[in-house]
């Protein structure tokens, strides 16, 4: 395993991601010796802690990982702790001279990453004092991570862009969106250029319709202050869903490198059609939970969750279809919905094969009406919690007489393979590290995805009906069902 060698500035060092996500994936990382001796740790927060406090904060995240105590001591003493004040330019020098020196001790050769995991009104003023204190090297690499929301819509985003780029260059900034950190996520580009049975067929003529569904089981727990200002559009569609279009519509990289596989991925969401307000009211509804049961349990509706305004009109769901305008899906529906509070958790993504030209077993069929017909053949792709895909064909049933029975190839990663596999963030600090951005959103596409979903807001921002609301745990209201009815389709994962 190869040593990074690296100094982590976390802004938001107290906060939730910090203790769930990241000292978890760097303590994974520094037993298996991605980072061993040559990296320190600064966590930030306007909190006034000790080293010690915060180091005792630090190995609280770590009792699911079973660590010993000496890996503890080890890890946690490379963890230093700086009350912040983000506006406040003297503390940027404090935070200087700590840096240098941690740089001295630990031999980290100017290489930094910043971790912006906190409220983004404040990544602008982060980055230029960054900058305009010397906190940036010139010795080492200097790289920024960044979580979403990356703008409210797309001037806001192109806003925080430019006040970000002023310090820092596109090569530098590694937007995060966690789905592309996810093993099954990675796994549609091998599934699809790495087969001939799939990428010769990845088009129009073979493929009817895509769907990809986001389902969470949670409502919206603490977060109902942020949700309230997001919706399920802003939170889901607009970065996680339409990566995972992207992924699955983009042509074939000439090379799996960062710049091919970002070149395609933009020219396929440049080409998803970018509607009038009208057509985003045909191809987009959304949903709201109320009350709802599953066996014993009890949900409350989204209305009454903490901060969330008593007549909120803000989406818990979503569906929608996207038409992407090129040679390769023209006509081709792109069906996605993503919600909380549905019945089960699961992502998962379809691609439902077009059938046959001609049912030539018609006579058959009719012969025993109670036989199975022929199917679409559908790929199924288990993003989360299982991981896998599966290949649902048409065979013969055993026996006299020609009766048609479902056939289907699944592939499951077994709990093992999977549990000693890195978690999203642990591969993506990893990437950062080893400076390859593949896996991060690039401006153009964070700016075209704000371009898509921007119109849709605005059409419900304008329709004064109330939205449309489903039981808490069920696959989301009527309407999400009817969106595929019309066009003669329907869902095919019905949890
Ligand atoms: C986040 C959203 O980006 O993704 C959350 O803000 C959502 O609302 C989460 O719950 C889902 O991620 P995962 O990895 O649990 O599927």
């Amino acid at each position: 395993t190869k040593e990074n060698i690296a100094l982590f500035t976390i802004f938001g060092g107290t906060g939730d991601l910090a203790k769930r996500k990241l000292y978890p994936s760097l303590f994974r990382l520094f037993r298996k010796g991605n980072l061993k001796k040559h990296f320190a740790i600064i966590g930030t927060a306007r909190r006034d802690w000790t080293d010690e406090y915060y180091r005792e904060i630090v190995k609280e995240t770590l009792v699911d990982l079973d660590p010993t105590e000496k890996e503890l001591a080890e890890f946690c003493g490379h963890f230093y702790y700086q009350a912040h004040n983000v506006t406040d330019t003297e503390h940027y020098d404090t935070l200087k001279t700590l840096a240098d020196k941690l740089d001295e001790d630990y031999q980290l050769q100017g290489n930094r990453i910043f971790y912006l995991a906190m409220a983004p009104q404040f990544f602008g003023t982060i980055t230029s004092h960054l900058a305009s204190q010397e906190i940036v090297t010139e010795t080492g690499f200097n790289r920024l991570i960044i979580e979403k929301p990356f703008g409210n819509d797309f001037y806001s985003a192109e806003k925080l862009n430019k006040e970000i780029r002023e310090a820092f260059n596109e090569e530098q900034i590694y937007r995060i969106d966690h789905y592309l950190g996810k093993e099954m996520v990675q796994n549609i580009s091998a599934i699809r250029f790495g087969n001939t049975i799939f990428e010769a067929l990845w088009n129009k003529n073979y493929i009817d319709n895509v769907q990809i569904t986001f389902a969470e089981s949670i409502g919206v727990e603490e977060r109902g202050g942020y949700y309230e200002k997001s919706g399920a559009l802003k939170d889901m569609i607009q970065n996680h869903v339409l990566q995972v279009v992207s992924l699955l519509a983009m042509d074939e990289p000439s090379v799996f490198s960062q710049e091919a596989i970002l070149a395609e991925k933009v020219k396929a969401l440049n080409a998803i059609r970018i509607y009038t307000e009208e057509e985003a009211r045909q191809n987009f509804v959304r949903g709201q939970y109320r009350e709802g049961q599953l066996d014993s349990q009890k949900f409350i509706s989204y209305k009454e969750e903490h901060n969330v305004h008593e007549d909120s009109q803000i989406e818990t769901f979503v569906a929608g279809k996207f038409h992407i305008d090129n040679f390769r899906w023209e006509g081709v529906p792109f069906y996605v919905r993503t919600g909380k509070r549905l019945t089960e958790k699961g992502t998962r993504i379809s691609i439902v094969f077009k059938p046959v030209p001609v049912n030539v077993f018609r006579e058959q069929d009719q012969k025993a009406p109670d036989a199975e017909t022929i199917q679409s053949n559908v790929l199924t792709i288990y993003i989360q919690p299982t991981e896998g895909f599966s290949l649902s064909l048409n065979g013969k049933e055993v026996g006299q007489g020609f009766n048609l029975h479902p056939v289907k190839l699944d592939f499951r990663h077994s709990s093992e393979t999977m549990g000693n596999s890195p978690e999203a963030y642990e591969k993506l600090i990893l990437d950062c590290l080893n400076g390859d951005g593949t896996n991060f959103t690039h401006w153009d596409e964070v700016a075209q995805s704000w371009r898509i979903v921007d119109v849709i807001r605005r059409a419900w921002d304008k329709d004064s009906d109330p939205i449309p609301t489903y039981p808490s745990a069920t696959m989301g209201p009527k309407c999400a069902f009817d969106l595929l009815k019309n066009d003669g389709f329907d869902w095919i994962w019905k949890p």
